[in-house]
């Protein structure tokens, strides 16, 4: 008996990084980052994820509690591409979410208010998984930002603390997807099955 409840005690006291369910300490791969499948990558992501949000939510920045109650728009992570070579996982609150998982080529603005959230995280020489920026789209009102089609850009560091964003280094590059309102969308091979 008072084995269990030393056990219950520790359950609920432990800080979160010794829950059962969690990854171990260094969230390492025995594959190099070139030669990842998207299941080890997907794999990856489980073992940073809990660390990941913990820290991004740690400084109370915008959004960066609030966009993890929202849906992913991607069945895993994407492979390593834009934004520094990370891997990345997009969100999308309500307002944006069904608009955003058609994925078009061809759409007109998406709704205002809509937010997408971008966790990135990346995987070290020696295969140490490490955590990435975390990236925003907020969709403005018409005229609020004709520059960069009307997206306010903004980011978090993985300490939680708001990283300073030039709006123009970042709509430079998404502004040549006009055609799909300035979004890049995720790589096809993780895009949602259904839309
Ligand atoms: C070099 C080009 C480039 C730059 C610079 C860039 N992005 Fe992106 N971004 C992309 C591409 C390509 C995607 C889609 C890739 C993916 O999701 O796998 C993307 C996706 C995103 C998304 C998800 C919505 C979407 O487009 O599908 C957000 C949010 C985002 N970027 C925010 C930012 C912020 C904030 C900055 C500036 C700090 C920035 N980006 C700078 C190329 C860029």
């Amino acid at each position: 008996m008072r084995k269990l409840i030393l056990a219950a005690a520790v359950a609920l006291f432990a800080p979160a990084s010794f829950a059962p369910t969690a990854f171990a300490a260094d969230c390492t791969s025995d594959v190099p980052k070139g030669d990842l499948t998207l299941e080890q990558a997907a794999g990856l992501y489980d073992c940073i994820k809990g660390k990941l949000r913990e820290s991004y939510g740690s400084k109370d920045a915008p959004y960066a509690k609030e966009y993890q109650s929202w849906k992913a728009a991607s069945t895993g992570p994407a492979a390593p591409g834009p934004h520094g070579n990370r891997f990345l996982m997009t969100f999308v609150n309500e307002t944006g979410f069904d608009e955003y998982v058609k994925y078009s080529e061809e759409r007109g603005a998406m709704p205002v208010g809509s937010v997408i959230a971008k966790e990135s995280f990346n995987l070290s020489k020696k295969n140490v998984v490490k955590r990435g920026p975390l990236f925003f789209m907020e969709k403005l009102a018409e005229g609020e930002a004709p520059d960069h089609m009307d997206w306010k850009y903004s980011a978090v560091q993985p300490n939680g603390k708001v990283m300073k964003v030039k709006q123009g280094f970042c709509s430079g590059c998404h502004n040549a997807y006009e055609d799909q309102d300035a979004l890049g969308y995720p790589d096809e091979d993780v895009r949602l099955a259904s839309q």
